[in-house]
């Protein structure tokens, strides 16, 4: 039996997502609609956060990110699937919890002093040291055009996703932790504020999740080109999976060999029921690479090319596509309409 418990989640869209990101979240959230009555969408809005003076691609990231959720698996029969910018409702509440929010909990939390030194680390890469970079970042207050009202307000519209939905449980990585507890303190602060419970307060959904590396051995990232993409052409697949880095000191197939930051070995540990036995073999020298790689490919293999048809299905029909968009925005809506309605009642914004 399905739970009413409302689950939801966002990503930014990124552009296509890899396996990385199936591993980390989707394969999760393709799970949970089977047991809670889930919202996921596409966290446009908090592109612009960051991104705002590069939109060029944003509606069309959105989009390849709504056919990569689909590909993975989601049914917008058992899930509410919609795009965040479509349903106004959530900029209202947000313009409302932005008054009710004090700026020292914004001000405080780490997430945004890390990614302000981040976006700092990018624009002056190459220009300033260390040292210079800190003094920046204490300087963050001014006119640098990085830290704009929207970017230091992020937590307070992931709140308001979470809240407008009346969520239960928030799937996130642990890395959302501070914004997750700034949606639960706004809960709360509501209700002592103008008397009434209006919000259910979220927790997080943490899961344990595989650690995929890029065929290159660093963290799976699009910036690094060591991605393989969802829906990936099978046989661009393959050559990747051949190409993938192992331990560097085997050279010979009947090598014993180090299976940590072995690469095919981590993908094993993901695809391969056995991998205890294969980390024992690599050790002990009975397994080539080479072979190992084929066995990975062919375990990989049938999930990658049910994920190439789905995708393909999708991309050939447009007015599907366009039809799940509205389901989505229709039922995200209505539900949002709900808690606002109860908020600005709440508020006394109407009698
Ligand atoms: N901040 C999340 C991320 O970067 C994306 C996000 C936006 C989100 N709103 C949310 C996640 C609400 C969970 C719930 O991954």
């Amino acid at each position: 039996m399905k739970s009413d418990k409302i689950v939801l989640s966002g990503m930014r869209p990124t552009g296509k997502l890899h396996l990385g990101n199936f591993h980390g979240a989707l394969k999760n959230w393709v799970a949970l609609q089977d047991k809670y009555n889930c919202y996921f969408f596409v966290a446009d809005l908090h592109s612009l956060t960051t991104a705002y003076d590069h939109t060029e691609n944003l509606a069309a990231n959105s989009e390849a990110m709504l056919i990569d959720g689909l590909t993975a698996g989601l049914d917008p029969q058992k899930c509410t699937i919609f795009i965040q910018s479509d349903v106004p409702q959530v900029s209202e509440l947000n313009t409302l919890l932005g008054m009710i929010t004090p700026l020292g909990w914004l001000l405080r939390n780490p997430t945004y002093k890390e990614q302000i030194q981040e976006l700092l680390k990018q624009k002056y890469a190459g220009q300033l040291d260390e040292k210079s970079l800190g003094e920046k970042l204490s300087s963050i207050a001014g006119d640098e055009d990085i830290s704009s009202f929207g970017f230091l307000g992020y937590p307070v519209l992931m709140a308001t996703d979470i809240l407008i939905q009346q969520a239960a449980y928030v799937p996130v990585g642990k890395d959302q932790t501070a914004h997750l507890e700034i949606a639960r303190d706004l809960a709360r602060r509501f209700a002592e504020v103008y008397g009434e419970q209006v919000f259910t307060e979220p927790e997080p959904l943490y899961t344990n999740v595989a650690r995929v590396p890029g065929i290159d051995g660093r963290k799976m990232s699009k910036s690094y080109h060591n991605t393989i993409t969802l829906g990936e052409d099978i046989d661009s697949v393959r050559k990747k999976v051949m190409a993938m880095f192992t331990d560097p000191n085997k050279k010979k197939a009947n090598d014993p060999a180090n299976p940590e930051g072995c690469v095919v070995f981590a993908f094993h540990q993901i695809y391969n029921p056995n991998a205890a036995k294969r980390c024992e073999e690599c050790k002990a020298g009975a397994i080539g690479c080479v072979a190992c790689k084929k066995e990975l490919f062919a375990l990989m293999e049938p999930e990658l090319k049910a994920f190439s048809e789905r995708r393909k299905t999708f991309e050939n029909d447009k007015a599907q596509l366009d039809k799940i968009v509205a389901e989505g925005r229709e039922r995200a809506a209505a539900n949002a309409a709900k808690t606002l309605a109860a908020v600005k009642k709440t508020m006394r914004l109407v009698k």
